[in-house]
Formats: C-alpha cells, sequence, structure tokens
C-alpha cells in the first residue's frame, strides 16, 4: 500500500511584506505612479524643510522711545503711521495712548488705520471705524450708553497701551512732564543705590 503523497501547502508570504512588495512593483513598474511618488517626497521634502529651517522670521524692531506730552487735535493727526519711524497714536476720551505695538491694527492698511492719529472716541462709542477732522470733539451729544462705551475702551486702551498724555481742549495748555520724568529717574537712581549698598 502506498502511502498517500501528502501535499505541505505553501506557507503564504505575510500579508504586510505582500502589500509593500505590491506596492513597490507597482510603483516602479508604473511611470505614472513613479512620477507621482517622485512629485509627493519632493512636496514632503519641502514642507519639512520650510518648516524647520525658519528658525529666525524678522525680528520685530525695536521699541521707540516712550513719549509723554499733552497733544492737540492737530499735533495727534501727524502720528497715524505714516512717518518714517512708525509710530501711531490714539486718542480716547481725551487721553492719547501710544498704540504702535498695535500698528497692524491702527497703521497705514490695518483695519483700524481710521484711528491712528485720531480722536477715535466717537467711532468707538458708535461701533463705525471712522474719524471726524473736527479741531476737538467734546462728545456732549452722546447718550449715556454710548459714553459707558467709550469708558469702557479707555480702560482697555490703558490696560494694554502706553499712555502719552492728554488730548488738550482749543486753549488748553499742555502739562510739563519733564518733572514727572526727572523724579522717575532720580527713583530709580535711589533704588539702584540701594542695591548697591
Ligand atoms: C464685522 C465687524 C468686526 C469684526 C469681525 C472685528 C474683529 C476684530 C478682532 C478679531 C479683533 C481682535 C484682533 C486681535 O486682538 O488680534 C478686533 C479688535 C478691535 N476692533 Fe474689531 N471687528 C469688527 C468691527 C469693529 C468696529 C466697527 C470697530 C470700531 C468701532 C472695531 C474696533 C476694534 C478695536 C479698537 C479693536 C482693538 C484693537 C487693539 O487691540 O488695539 N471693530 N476686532
Amino acid at each position: 500500500m502506498s502511502v498517500p503523497e501528502t501535499k505541505i501547502p505553501e506557507t503564504p508570504e505575510p500579508e504586510s511584506s505582500s502589500f509593500v512588495s505590491n506596492l513597490i512593483s507597482e510603483i516602479v513598474y508604473s511611470p505614472v505612479n513613479l512620477l507621482l511618488t517622485v512629485i509627493i517626497v519632493v512636496l514632503v521634502y519641502k514642507i519639512l524643510k520650510s518648516k524647520f529651517s525658519k528658525v529666525s522670521v524678522e525680528a520685530p524692531p525695536p521699541p521707540l522711545p516712550k513719549i509723554r506730552k499733552d497733544m492737540t487735535v492737530a499735533e495727534l493727526k501727524q502720528y497715524d503711521g505714516t512717518q518714517p519711524d512708525g509710530r501711531v497714536l490714539v486718542a480716547v476720551n481725551g487721553w492719547i495712548f501710544d498704540v504702535t505695538r498695535g500698528r497692524r491694527f491702527y497703521g497705514p492698511g490695518g483695519p483700524y488705520a481710521a484711528f491712528g492719529g485720531k480722536d477715535a472716541s466717537r467711532g468707538l462709542a458708535t461701533f463705525s471705524v471712522t474719524s471726524s477732522d473736527k479741531e476737538y470733539d467734546d462728545l456732549s451729544d452722546l447718550n449715556s450708553m454710548e459714553m459707558d462705551s467709550v469708558k469702557e475702551w479707555e480702560a482697555q486702551f490703558r490696560e494694554k497701551y502706553d499712555l502719552v498724555g492728554r488730548l488738550l481742549k482749543p486753549g488748553e495748555e499742555p502739562t510739563n512732564y519733564s518733572d514727572e520724568e526727572q523724579e522717575e529717574t532720580e527713583n530709580a537712581d535711589h533704588s539702584h543705590d540701594k542695591k548697591e549698598k
């Protein structure tokens, strides 16, 4: 009696390796797939390169020296960001703020450029990005809700930006802030002295 031949089944390749080899042969033997693969590899390389090589983006310009000064509406007008130093000032509720940090809002081409170098109070209160060329706007016709809104904006500006001074009414005299500056420097000197002792 002959023993029936037992066929040993061929061990199938693991699924993953057959998938990979199929993929590779698909890519290598089809020029379209090869081209697409090259394009994908080049694009991925470019994306990764741009992500990791941009270590130093343009350094921000050094902050401008602080100014402390009361101004008339006419004086304020020049600080709309078009000067070479790019300084932008905005007045809110009778106070002038240095909003140069927010140049992208108030500088030339910004969404709120109409407020740059201007008294923005009325525009902010009435939710309209416009400013008038009036000599001085006393805001006396605004209702109490609008005035509350002006005050809220003023508080927000105080928190975010440096105070420059007061917006002068016609005939009003500017405050002399040089005493204040001197005091500040003296205080700074004293603290320095204390530290050294
Ligand atoms: C569709 C209407 C508006 C949209 C979508 C809008 C959007 C914005 C956004 C997203 C910011 C914050 C930007 C940031 O901090 O990065 C902002 C800030 C501001 N918006 Fe508007 N805004 C609109 C209308 C107005 C109007 C009508 C006014 C003026 C009356 C105004 C005045 C301001 C001011 C003063 C700031 C503060 C900028 C700063 O931080 O100094 N916005 N707005």
